[in-house]
């Protein structure tokens, strides 16, 4: 007989479900399966209800974000082999509100991505829009933000975060990660424009350096990382600006 593995999914449909419920599902055994192959054997196979988000699966754009035995993982890029011949969990992404099965409500950290302005802001506006000449960068330059730019979106940091499990209000981790990574980019004026948002109540100083965020990236984006040095700029600016007289 051929092997099997065993993966239990978090269920739930608004329309009929009034609680959260889970679904054990035998599938065959493929030592090179993801979790996404799984997953849409299950909906090709077994069950054409089962709901989950995915599109690139290659680790590129983000979406298929779940809890894979209790961690925030990628389920394109995390393998059968690494639990056979133990069983698999699947949860949606935790401390974000449930739509259907694995599929998360992401409106808040959008609503966040769009306040830290994730574009290069020129005091003078027009030049955001001149393409005429060049902004040459060295690569020293770039070195100092090209981790940050690696960051695609895909929340786990969010889902691993203690702080923001608890208040949700704060503004979290790849927020922060992609403010740093425009904030040290040579070509970008916009420090002043992000800090009222980066440092707001919400902003960095309610991170308390757990680095569960940093653990579960699966880009090495090292956003706790941002995080403090973000702070550190902060409260550069608050000594100086005391030091000025604005304080
Ligand atoms: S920082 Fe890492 S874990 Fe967080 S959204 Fe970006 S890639 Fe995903
Ligand atoms: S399907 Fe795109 S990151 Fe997994």
């Amino acid at each position: 007989m051929a092997e099997e593995i065993k993966i239990t999914v978090t269920r739930y449909n608004p329309d009929t479900d009034k609680e959260l419920r889970q679904q054990t599902y035998s599938i065959p055994y493929h030592n090179d399966w993801g979790i996404l192959d799984a997953l849409n054997y299950i909906k090709a196979e077994l069950d054409g209800s089962l709901t989950y988000r995915w599109s690139c699966r290659m680790a590129v754009c983000g979406s298929c974000g779940m809890m894979v035995n209790g961690t925030p993982r990628l389920a394109c890029s995390t393998y059968l082999n690494e639990f056979y011949p133990g069983e698999i969990t699947l949860e949606p992404l935790a401390n974000f509100p449930i739509i259907r099965d694995l599929v998360v409500e992401l409106t808040d950290f959008m609503e966040k991505l769009k306040e830290v302005k994730p574009w290069i802001i020129r005091k003078n506006k027009s030049d955001e829009d001149d393409t005429s000449s060049e902004y040459i960068q060295t690569t020293k330059q770039m070195d100092n933000y090209y981790q940050q730019t690696l960051c695609i979106n895909c929340t786990l940091c969010y889902a691993a975060c203690p702080v923001y499990g608890l208040h949700p209000d704060f503004v979290g981790p790849a927020v922060i990660a992609l403010g740093y990574r425009y904030n040290n980019d040579s070509r970008d004026q916009g420090k002043d424009e992000r800090r009222k948002f980066l440092a707001s109540e919400d902003g960095v100083w309610k991170c308390t350096v757990v680095g569960d965020c940093t653990e579960v990236c699966p880009k090495h984006v090292d956003p706790s990382a941002s995080i403090q040095r973000t702070k550190v700029d902060n409260a550069t600016n608050w000594f100086f600006s005391f030091l000025k007289g604005n304080k």
